[in-house]
């Protein structure tokens, strides 16, 4: 059984979808141990006690930069033995010293079809405003390993939604969770859970 650990800062939408399908049986041979968020009394964090899952709350802004406040997620993952790293809604960019340690290990959502709409910067409602603004007729969101550029590791799954007239950045967010985010989350946590996750290359393929 892996122990699967969820790095939220959020509402946890996708947090709720990975619990429910660890409940109903679709995600095998993993476990929710540990829920940590980089922001204080965020939904995420009710939804995993209203589960019984622990949780860590390691603040974000009570550290200078990105490298030490990576120091310190490592440190909790070591301590909570990680399998399986789920960022999922996570809005900070962690460290080369994570992201080497558990290569092939942290899987992100990401709520654009990567290489469009991604990067720095590119998070949350931003990506829907940017996409909008550039007027494409599709979206989606992408399931990915993350290494140690932003939005730059092996795809695992992706999955797309039409964009309609009078979208809203919020109309659309709302139709690519529900349309893929929600489903396609938990499908990449089982497969990689299951060992059906091959690495060739750089790139990744579902067995
Ligand atoms: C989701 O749409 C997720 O794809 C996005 O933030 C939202 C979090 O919602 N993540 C990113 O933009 C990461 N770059 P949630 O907290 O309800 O799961």
């Amino acid at each position: 059984m892996k122990n699967i650990i969820v790095l939220v800062s959020g509402g946890g939408t996708n947090l709720q979808a990975l619990i429910d399908a660890e409940n109903s049986g679709i995600i095998k041979d993993g476990k929710i141990t540990c829920v940590i968020s980089s922001k204080p009394d965020v939904y995420a964090l009710e939804r995993a006690r209203n589960n019984d899952i622990p949780t860590r709350v390691i603040l974000r802004k009570e550290y200078s930069d990105s490298v030490t406040y990576s120091k310190a997620i490592l440190d909790a993952l070591r301590e909570e033995k990680a399998d399986l790293i789920v960022l999922a809604g996570f809005m900070t960019i962690l460290d080369e010293c994570v992201t080497k340690e558990y290569a092939y290990k942290i899987i992100n959502v990401h709520p654009a079809l990567i290489p469009s709409f991604c990067g720095e910067g590119y998070y949350g409602l931003k990506v829907h405003e940017k996409a909008l603004e550039y007027g494409v007729k599709v979206s989606g969101a992408t399931i990915h390993f993350v290494n140690e550029k932003a939005d730059a590791g092996a795809i695992i799954l992706q999955g797309t939604v039409n964009v309609e007239n009078d979208d809203t950045p919020e109309i659309l967010q709302r139709r690519i969770m529900e349309n893929v985010e929600w489903k396609l989350l938990p499908k990449a946590v089982s497969l990689f859970c299951q060992d059906r996750i091959e690495i060739i290359n750089g790139k990744a393929y579902v067995k």
